[in-house]
């Protein structure tokens, strides 16, 4: 059985991949700070917009409300078609205003079971090419215990894995103990790297479940509307 592709969205990537994400596959997307991953997770959003499909979106690395105006930057409309997950707001004081009815706060980062059960709530019943993103779950290795943030992302693999939707799950480079890191690399089916030097970026694709792909270093630019490869350093 040919199994069913997400595109990714990025100009390049859906090349490198043979069509995109293999539908049910969880990707670690881990790179260091400031290389592109949040740009990469609005993208894959925005591509899942233009495709009509469900899109669950768990923001832990800045406000919701940020987040929103980066997908409005990139040209996503119906932004009340996404349901967001704001993983951001408990740890900042002050009152949380009203949010609109896609918009569900959590009330830590520290107790995981609840955003599984949210999780499990809007994942249940995904169709055709449904996904989610995590920026970050770095944030998860912060707050929480270790070993509950890994229960949370095999629980959350296996979710995936019973739709048919593909999920990015972003992982700050550099910031957590190496065999926390191999953890979480293992539970996941995919990894890719993104690295920044000078001002020269690059992709790399380390492994995709059921995919054959380059094992290289690619240049991508990051630009208004995003990462982009372009096809002809791919081939090179
Ligand atoms: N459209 C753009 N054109 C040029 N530079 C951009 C663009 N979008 C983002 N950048 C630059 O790239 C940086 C990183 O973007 P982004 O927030 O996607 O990366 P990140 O890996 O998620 O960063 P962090 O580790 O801070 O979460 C931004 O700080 C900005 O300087
Ligand atoms: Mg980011």
């Amino acid at each position: 059985m040919v199994e069913m592709k997400i595109r990714t969205g990025i100009p390049g990537l859906d090349d490198v991949l043979a069509g995109g994400f293999p539908a049910k596959s969880t990707v670690l997307l881990e790179a260091p700070p400031g290389t592109g991953k949040t740009t990469f997770c609005r993208q894959f959003a925005k591509e899942g917009m233009l495709e009509n499909q469900r899109c669950v979106y768990v923001v832990t690395s800045e406000p919701v409300a940020q987040t929103i105006a980066g997908l409005e930057a990139l040209g996503v409309k119906d932004l009340d078609k996404i349901c967001f997950i704001d993983g951001y707001s408990w740890r900042v004081s002050g009152e949380i205003p009203e949010q609109p009815a896609n918009v569900h706060v959590m009330q830590s980062l520290t107790e995981l079971n609840e955003l599984t059960r949210l999780l499990k709530k809007e994942i249940s019943g995904f169709g055709g090419g449904a996904r989610i993103v995590i920026d970050s779950i770095s944030d998860m290795l912060l707050y929480a215990e270790s070993p509950s943030v890994f229960k949370f992302l095999q629980l959350f693999v296996g979710m995936v894995k019973g739709s048919q939707a593909a999920a990015v799950v972003v992982l700050e480079e550099g910031l957590h103990e190496p065999r926390h890191v191999a953890t979480i690399s293992y539970i996941c089916d995919g990894t890719i790297h993104f690295r920044l030097e000078g001002n020269k970026r690059g992709i790399y694709v380390k492994r995709m479940f059921n995919t054959v792909h380059p094992l290289k270093w690619i240049p991508f630019s990051l630009g208004a509307a995003g990462v982009e490869i372009k096809v002809s350093d791919f081939f090179a």
